[in-house]
């Protein structure tokens, strides 16, 4: 049953094929636990939750016993696939898994910002409904400033900057063809500069503080890992 107030199909891709090496966790953050399950598991669930079908989950090569430990028992249509070395070619990666469904609209969503909350993929659908790209975006609230190495240089006004989440949602069709023209570096910072760059319009919606990106072993409460299956990352 869809959450959404939209007969648009829906489909999601999850990039869940980084490193995590920042994190300093004893597997790929997306598969480590957080609050009471592995990361990579809460927005897959959202995203089922909200009518999504299927959910694309892009993983690192030869992860397909720890994925599948992590999704275990999940209902939904949910597939896996193998990433690339940056996030745009995970993203890639999952596009192509999706062409053949070919669905109205697509989220496309980090699997390092577990909590996703339905508000959000309501917001981001209704935004498609005009537009063909839509990203969550919260405003900054630190003042700002120029480095110049260790010392301050100019400041710089905040009001018109955004902070930029995911899932950022896209008509499939458009965001297909942006990534298949873009010959920008294939390390792009994300989905909506590669939209926007290929002449789409990207609307703004409201995001949600509680979509923060896990980055840092500090974002990690001190558990035990979620899942010891002997894949190499214990
Ligand atoms: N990602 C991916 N494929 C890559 C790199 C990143 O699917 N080649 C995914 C990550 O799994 C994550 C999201 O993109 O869900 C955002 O990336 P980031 O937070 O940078 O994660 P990592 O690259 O895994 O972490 P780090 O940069 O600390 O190694
Ligand atoms: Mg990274």
């Amino acid at each position: 049953m869809s959450g959404r107030s939209t007969s648009r199909s829906l489909a999601g891709i999850v990039v869940a094929a980084g490193k995590g090496l920042r994190a300093g966790q004893p597997m790929p953050k997306q598969f480590a636990l957080f609050r009471g399950k592995p990361v990579v598991r809460h927005s897959v669930e959202a995203l089922l939750a909200s009518g999504a079908s299927p959910v694309i989950v892009v993983i690192p090569e030869n992860a397909e016993e720890i994925a599948g430990a992590a999704l275990n028992g999940l209902a939904g249509d949910i597939r896996l696939v193998a990433g690339g070395a940056t996030r745009q070619d995970s993203v890639r990666a999952g596009l192509e898994a999706l062409s053949r469904h070919s669905p109205d609209f697509v989220m496309i969503h980090d699997a390092a910002r577990p909590l996703l909350r339905a508000g959000v993929i309501e917001r981001l659908c209704s935004a498609l409904e005009q537009h063909p790209a839509a990203i969550p975006v919260l405003p900054v609230v630190d003042s700002l400033a120029h480095a110049e190495g260790s010392m301050m240089g100019a400041p710089a006004r905040r009001d018109a900057l955004r902070r930029v989440q995911t899932p950022q949602a896209f008509h499939f069709g458009s965001i297909m063809k942006a990534h298949q023209e873009w010959t920008g570096p294939t390390d792009a910072g994300d989905d909506a500069q590669v939209a926007q760059a290929a002449g789409l319009t990207v609307a703004l919606v409201e995001g949600d503080e509680a979509l923060h990106k896990l980055t840092y072993s500090s974002d990690f409460p001190t558990e035990a890992p979620a899942i010891r299956v002997g894949t190499g990352y214990d």
